[in-house]
């Protein structure tokens, strides 16, 4: 689509950048609306990540998305950030107000808690005990938004014990640490399992995971989308479990930024997930 020199402007900052497929997640909305907008993907260094965010609203950008390796770094940068970017201790989208000033938020804790919305609409936080694997950033935000949603029982399983400690100082009693050796017994009676660790990732090893204690009830999700299908969903949908997989997640973790920047809520449709999905071959 042309634009015009009036065109709203936004993108996403990451190190590498050539893998991310947000810029084809948001050039599809953009053309879905007829929106005179841009999105575009930015390879910034990190050495250069704070002075590039701050001059985005100099450029009269509407805004970013930033990844991995800065979202910190965007936290520690912005204006102002709302307490669940606070909270988990990152920023993904920012938003350049009319002042100038720089506002950040997390949407990941929302990507996922929609993406539950849409696949297990029955889920409720109040169904049993949540296991988290993995103390990322990924972890912290899942969890953050676990705990919102009313969890009362969070089984936080790290292979750095010490990790998964530090997000349960960061984010309260509901979250219990349990070391690695702990995973599969942490399954039983739990109504939702959410994998956060880089295992079952192409190129990575499949998660090492028993599930012979999960609930066949228990929903099964993972933050990976490449594959979509991992090991562990495979072998959870195997023996009958509900899953959800990443690129759900990734979908709807993209629309609060798309409507502060471009003035339009956007919709997930299926148009919109075979799209994406053409991109990931599958
Ligand atoms: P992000 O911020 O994207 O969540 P991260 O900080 O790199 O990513 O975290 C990746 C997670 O995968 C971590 O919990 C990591 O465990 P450690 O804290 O012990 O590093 C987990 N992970 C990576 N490789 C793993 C492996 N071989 N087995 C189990 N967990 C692994």
């Amino acid at each position: 689509m042309t634009i015009s020199a009036r065109a709203h402007v936004a993108g996403v900052m990451g190190w590498p950048i050539g893998h991310s497929l947000s810029p084809r997640l948001h050039g599809f909305w953009l053309r879905e609306y007829g929106i005179d907008g841009a999105y575009i993907p930015m390879l910034v260094n990190p050495d250069d990540a704070a002075s590039v965010i701050r001059a985005l609203p100099k450029m009269g950008f509407a805004g970013t998305n930033v990844t991995i390796p800065h979202k910190e770094v965007a936290l520690a940068t912005v204006d102002e950030a709302d307490e669940r970017a606070r909270a988990i201790g990152s920023v993904n989208t920012i938003v350049c107000r009319p002042d100038g000033s720089l506002w950040g938020t997390s949407t990941d804790g929302f990507g996922f808690m929609e993406s539950l919305k849409v696949h297990q609409p029955d889920w409720n936080a109040f169904d049993g005990p949540a296991v988290v694997l993995g103390a990322g950033g990924s972890s912290r935000a899942v969890c953050a938004a676990l705990i919102e949603a009313g969890s009362r029982e969070v089984r936080l399983v790290n292979r750095t014990t010490h990790r998964a400690e530090a997000v349960a100082d960061a984010l309260g009693s509901v979250v219990c640490a349990l070391p690695w050796s702990d995973r599969d017994r942490a399954l039983l009676d739990a109504a939702i399992l959410v994998n956060t660790t880089s295992q079952g990732m192409i190129g990575n090893p499949p998660l090492e995971i028993s599930l012979d204690h999960l609930p066949p009830e228990a929903i099964v999700t993972d933050i990976v989308y490449t594959p979509l299908m991992t090991p562990l969903l495979k072998a959870a949908a195997a023996r009958g479990n509900p899953v959800v997989d990443g690129l759900e997640m990734l979908l709807h973790q993209a629309r609060p930024g798309f409507a502060h920047w471009f003035g339009k809520e956007p919709v997930v449709t299926e148009e919109l997930r075979r799209y994406v999905r053409q991109a990931l071959g599958s």
